[in-house]
């Protein structure tokens, strides 16, 4: 079976477009690949200093996953740092590296030039991810548009390092669901954290009202027609409804006699109900925390016999001595 690898970042609260964007491509993935899906706390180190904080966005990732779906008896779910192995590679790798491959990449780039002071990890992030990656003979890697050069920086380590060394590592392809439409925010931009317009997932019912009010329309008067097409709201709808439901809804675009103020209730009440069981276990989680730590360590040891035996081979092509 195809092996699928990815990681999500520990970053806080999720949102609505990430669900659509990335999460539930992962519960869809579960069952129809050996999917390997990680939380990368060592590339949080990057920016996050705070180390309370980190630990507790680590643990809230972890929860959050398994809560929105993704199922531990599917897929293999760890934490990277529950993998030391990873670092070694990390290490070797970099003898593998030339410069010039991490000077092009364009996250660190951008990074730079938005002004965030550049430290030796930011640098160096491809590398780890690489390591990420090689370490369990990835054949797909699912990304981001934003991802796309680090999983062809990885391929272009491997290739320097089994031109070395024999096949050792196996070339990963990236995968970008171009399927998956954009998710609007608040106001009808990119849905995203650094905006500040997102709607997220395990907000309280009243915040997620008092949030859903804040969608921007147009000014149509409640009497009149209204166009679907180009409402955020009508936007936001689709992403929970059914072919039938979209054309129930059209309908009632169409007619007129409702306001956008209906329509969001109506968001509200989508929303509400979609997430209802995913609340339901994260509540479960936060009051059983130990049964998380159960699963991750799980899931670390079922990853760490696979890292460790490639690890074997990794050392005995590079010549670190037993
Ligand atoms: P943010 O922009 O809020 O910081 P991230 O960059 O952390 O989100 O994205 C995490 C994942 O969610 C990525 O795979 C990204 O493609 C997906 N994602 C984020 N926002 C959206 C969106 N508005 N629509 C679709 N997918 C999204
Ligand atoms: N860099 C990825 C991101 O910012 C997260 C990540 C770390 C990752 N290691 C990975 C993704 C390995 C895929 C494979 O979203």
């Amino acid at each position: 079976m195809t092996r699928v690898l990815t990681g999500i970042q520990p970053s806080g609260a999720l949102h609505i477009g990430n669900y659509f964007g990335a999460i539930k491509q992962m519960t869809d993935l579960q069952d129809s690949s050996d999917l390997f899906i990680f939380i990368p706390n060592y590339h949080a180190l990057t920016s996050l200093k705070d180390g309370q904080a980190l630990k507790n966005n680590t643990l809230d990732a972890a929860i959050t996953l398994l809560s929105l779906g993704i199922d531990p008896n599917k897929a293999t779910f760890y934490v990277q740092s529950d993998i030391k192995e990873v670092l070694e590679l990390y290490w070797i790798l970099s003898g593998y590296t030339p410069m010039g491959l991490l000077e092009r990449a364009h996250s660190y780039k951008d990074k730079v030039a938005k002004g965030i002071a550049a430290n030796h990890s930011l640098f160096s992030y491809p590398v780890l991810m690489a390591a990420d990656i090689l370490l369990y003979d990835a054949n797909v890697v699912p990304v981001g548009k934003d991802q796309i050069q680090h999983v062809e920086i990885t391929r272009d380590i491997a290739i320097k390092f089994n031109n070395e060394h024999g096949e050792i590592f196996t070339l990963p392809d990236f995968k970008v669901d171009e399927n998956v439409a954009t998710v609007p925010g608040l106001d009808g931009a990119k849905m995203s954290k650094s905006y500040g317009n997102t709607i997220d997932i395990f907000n309280d019912e009243k915040s997620l009202k008092k949030t859903v009010g804040k969608i921007i329309t147009d000014s149509t008067p409640l009497e009149e027609p209204k166009e679907f097409s180009t409402c955020n709201v009508y936007a936001l709808c689709k992403l929970f409804l059914d072919e039938a439901g979209q054309k129930e809804l059209q309908q009632r675009y169409k007619q007129g006699g409702e306001g956008y103020g209906h329509f969001k209730m109506y968001l509200k009440e989508l929303i509400w109900d979609y997430f209802k069981e995913a609340r339901e276990k994260r509540e479960y989680y936060l009051n059983n925390i130990n049964e998380v730590y159960d699963i991750l360590e799980n899931g670390a040891s079922k990853a760490r016999k696979i890292a460790q035996n490639k690890m074997q081979i990794i050392r005995d092509a590079a010549g670190i001595y037993r």
